[in-house]
This record gives structure tokens, sequence and C-alpha cells, in this order.
């Protein structure tokens, strides 16, 4: 293999040294060299951030700057990759020394000391220990690369537990980068939450520690990034040991399951719908039959006690209390309704303004409400009677928490997005298309609807239980507490999904997701 050329750089003011320097380099060993030179401090320093120098001979006392004040520039500018500087004074200096080996010189030479073999040694060894330090950058990089190109988070720490490493990952999830956090306590990014409590769980080396001597594989908690994002993670903590077993760390690595989480969430609301239809369609047949007897029967009563007033108000009541029971076990019915559902193309705002018009007939003259919609019409592939429903039961629970009056809107856009709800819905989105082939799913875009309103809002306690079946705040016989577990059920059936934000004493927003049509030519 051919040697590579040696380019060596002289920055002395003296022309007489710099000639000497030039004919002990070509006394030494070094087979091929280049030499470059520059008589002041600014040229020189020109000279090595333009070109790549392997040896850069530098004297300290230069008309224009000292050697040590290069060194400063060149530390700034290079880093960890600065090109070798031997820094040569006119006598000795052990500051000087100290202070240029500090700046990453590395090496000190004396001029009347220098002779070929001195300086011949000096750039060997500096040679030497560039290809070395080269060589160690090179597994750092990899190292660097390798952690960053794994989606785990990997966080490592000292034995005292203070921070070293963090790849890519992690940085992104605790939202803080190694820089600013480097040499920084464990506990600084990694703020752990309760799963379910949301108490904030205390972190440090030594609770770290505990977690390994549990033996649990991996703990469940929220992660509260430096932007207060709550991410649902899971995490693991070893311990970094060398040969000999001594503790040097620890290593923490956590995944994101966020999207798990919810697509959990989504299940067990699911299956809570499903047990209560399949209790409640058992009672509410028989339930019928007996109120259709209880009608029936109050019906007959009814005639023939025409004659006697105080008989026939006390008939009129059953019937009235029975139509009521009636009225209830409809939505009930219509609650755990579980037939195949056969889906037709539905033009969302259609349904929309037909839910509109409804609700608005319910409404006092204090409470305003407007529908907006994004601009061309949207298809769907669902029932409209039910979308209906979900907008009038969102309308009215709009309606209920403004009894001071307020504001409705309805919104209705076009989200340019990757529907990943849909992945909710996956054994569903199978059955329609092989029961309807010529539907369509888009797979870059989704409808969204928002019923926001500025009501009294939902304290944080209930929101995650108003989708509850009989949950409900209001007066008995003012709400069964059916209305949104029927609309979770209904955006359910179409696919989609359904989230709620609410400030208490400000107002509700409730938006739901429905994936949309590519192709309506059926
Ligand atoms: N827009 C809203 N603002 C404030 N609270 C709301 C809103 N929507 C729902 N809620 C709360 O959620 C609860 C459950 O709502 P849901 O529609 O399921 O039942 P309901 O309205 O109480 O009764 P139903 O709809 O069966 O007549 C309500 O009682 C109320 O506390
Ligand atoms: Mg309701």
């Amino acid at each position: 293999m051919k040697k590579k050329t040696i380019q060596i750089l002289i920055i002395d003011d003296d022309d007489i040294d710099r000639e000497n320097y030039h004919r002990l380099l070509h006394q030494t060993q070094l087979k091929s060299i280049k030499i470059s030179q520059e008589a002041c401090g600014k040229d020189g320093l020109k000279a090595i951030l333009k070109n790549s120098f392997d040896i850069i001979l530098l004297d300290q006392n230069l008309p224009d700057m000292t050697g040590l004040s290069i060194l400063k520039e060149m530390s700034a500018h290079f880093h960890t990759d600065m090109p070798p500087v031997i820094i040569i004074t006119g006598q000795g200096n052990t500051e000087v020394d100290l202070e240029a080996m500090k700046l990453g010189a590395v090496d000190y030479l004396i001029k009347g000391e220098i002779n070929a073999s001195i300086l011949g040694r000096s750039i060997r060894y500096s040679l030497k220990n560039k290809e070395r330090e080269v060589e160690l950058q090179k597994k750092e990089k990899f190292l660097r690369f390798t952690l960053d190109s794994i989606n785990e988070c990997v966080i490592a720490t000292d034995k005292k537990g203070d921070i070293i490493r963090m790849n890519k990952s992690a940085e992104k999830f605790t939202g803080f980068n190694i820089a600013e956090v480097f040499k920084q306590p464990i506990e600084s990014v990694f703020h752990i939450l309760d799963f379910k409590s949301k108490n904030i769980i205390p972190c440090n080396f030594d609770s770290m520690l505990n977690t390994i001597d549990r033996g649990t594989s991996f703990e469940k908690v929220i992660l509260q990034s430096k932007d207060n994002f709550e991410y649902y993670i899971n995490y693991r903590v070893s311990v970094i040991k060398d040969n000999s077993e001594n503790t040097k760390g620890l290593v923490l690595v956590f995944n994101d399951i966020t999207e798990q989480h919810e697509i959990e969430l989504h299940f067990q609301q699911v299956q809570k719908l499903d047990v209560l239809g399949e209790l409640a369609s058992g009672i509410v047949h028989d339930f019928n039959n007996v109120l259709s007897v209880i009608l029936g029967t109050s019906g007959l009563l009814r005639r023939r006690l025409k004659d006697d007033e105080k008989s026939l108000e006390l008939a009129n009541s059953i019937a009235d209390a029975s139509r009521t029971a009636n009225g209830l076990t409809k939505r009930l019915l219509s609650f755990v309704r579980n037939e195949e559902q056969s889906f037709t193309i539905v033009e969302i705002f259609h349904s929309i303004t037909n839910a509109l018009n409804i609700i608005k007939k319910s409404l006092n003259d204090n409470i305003t409400i407007e529908a907006t919609h994004s601009g061309d019409s949207i298809n769907i592939l669902g029932e409209s009677s039910l979308i209906e429903n979900a907008i009038i039961n969102l309308g009215f629970n709009a309606r209920d928490a403004m009894s001071d009056g307020g504001q409705i809107l309805i919104k209705t856009s076009l989200i340019e997005q990757e529907p990943t709800f849909l992945k909710n819905n996956e054994t569903k989105l199978i059955n329609h298309s092989q029961n309807s082939p010529n539907y369509k799913i888009d797979n870059k875009r989704y409808v969204e609807i928002t019923v926001s309103d500025t009501g009294i809002g939902i304290k944080e306690e209930n929101i995650e239980k108003i989708f509850d079946p009989f949950f409900t705040t209001k007066e008995l016989e003012q709400g069964t507490g059916l209305g949104l577990s029927s609309v979770f059920r209904i955006v359910n059936e179409h696919m989609g999904d359904i989230s709620v934000t609410s400030q208490v004493g400000e107002g509700t927003t409730f938006t739901i997701k429905l994936p949309i049509l590519v192709s309506p030519n059926i």
C-alpha cells in the first residue's frame, strides 16, 4: 500500500528557524512529507482552517498572535477533531506547557533542544496518537449510530446516576438533548407518573436500582416530557458492569406504548358495552312483553272506566308510565342492537344538517347553534340515522351543559392525515371490505367532526367515566346516562374514534374522526 504523504505546516516568524525545521524534517526518518510554511499567526490560522494538515509546528511567540491563542481558536473550530499541534518555544515555560496541553497540543518542544531525532519521534508519536484517536472516534460514532438506530429509548448513567449517554429516541421522548443534561442526575430527565393514579413516582439512582432488585421485567408508567407531553411507556433498568462485575452505571431502556394503551382502552370500552348489551338485550325483550300486557290492559281498563273519572285518571297514569317505560326500553334496544349493519354511502354534512335541525328545535333562545363545513361533500360508509343520532346526542348534551345560554358549534373538516385510529377497528375494516368489495376506505385522509359548547365543562374525575353506560350527573328522569355510550358505539361501528377535551367553566369539545370513502362511484 502506498504511504500517505504527511502534510506538515510550520508557523514561525523567524526565517532561520523555519529553514532549520525544514532541514531537520528532511533528516528525520519520515518518508513522504510535504512542508508548507507561514510567517505570522493570522496567515497560519487561515492555512489551518483551509487545509487539512497532519502535523503543525507552531511557534509560541509570533509577532501578531501567541501559539496558545491560535490553539484556542483551533479548538473552538475543530472541537474534538483537532489536527496534532506541536508547540515550540524559545525557553521552557511550564505554564505555557500545561496550558498548551489543556488546549489540545500534542507535544511541547524547546527551540534549542530540537534535533532531527527529537522532532521525528515527536511527530511519529503524534501521528500514532491521532490515528488511535480517529479509530476511537470511529468506534464511538458507530456506537452512537447503533444506539440512534434502535427504536427503543436508551439512557445510560455513570455509577453516581448521572447521565452520560442518551440516544435520539430518548431525546425525542424526554424532550431533552444530551448536551443540556450531560452529567445531570437521571431524575432531571426521567419524570414518571403512576399509570393509574397519575401520582409522581420519585425516581433516582437508588429507586432505579430497586426496580432491578424487584426483578420485574418492565414497569408501566407515564413519562412526562420537558414540554409536559405525557407518553405511556414501559421501561426496564439494567446495571452496567465491567469484566470484574464492578458496577459502572445504569442503562435505562424504555418504549412508547401510548398507541397500544389507547387501543387497549378502546377495546375495554367496547367490551364493557358488549357485556352490557348482552345482559340488557335479554332483560329488555322480556320486559317489553310485560309492558305490552300492561299497556294493553290499561287501555281496556280506560275504556271500561270511562264513566268513573277518578279511576280513569289512575288508569291513565298507568298508561303514561308504561309509555315512558316503553320509550326507555326502545332506547335500550337501540343501544344493545347487535344486528349486522347494512352500511351505504352517507354524505356527512347532509346528516349533520338533519341533526342540526332537530337539535335547533329543542334549544331555548339563549343558545345559538352553527354548523360549518370545510368545502366539498364528504362521503363515509355508514348508516345516516345512526350518525344523526350521535350528533343529536352530543348536541343535547351541549344544550344541557348551558342552562345559562351559550353557543354550540359543529365543525366538519377534511383532515389530510393518515387515519391511525383505523388500527382500533382492523377487524371491522376487514369485514367491511369483504362484505362490500366496492367500497374503498381512504387511508390518507379522514373526516373530523367537532361538537363544541361554551357550557359548564366536565370535571377531570368524570372524563374517564362519561362513555360508561348509565353514567350521568343529571337529575333522575333527566338523563339515563346512555347518550354517550351510544355515541361511542355508533362511532366504533363506523370504524371511527371519539375523544373529548373539556375545561370546567369554559366548555367542552367532542371530536369524532371517521374514515372516508375514496371512490363513491358505486
Ligand atoms: N357537553 C357536555 N358538557 C358537560 N358535561 C357533559 C357534556 N356531555 C356529556 N357530559 C357529561 O357526561 C354525562 C354522560 O352523558 P350521556 O350523554 O352519556 O348521559 P346523559 O346526558 O346524562 O343522559 P342521556 O344522554 O342518556 O339522556 C352527562 O351526565 C354529563 O355529566
Ligand atoms: Mg346525553
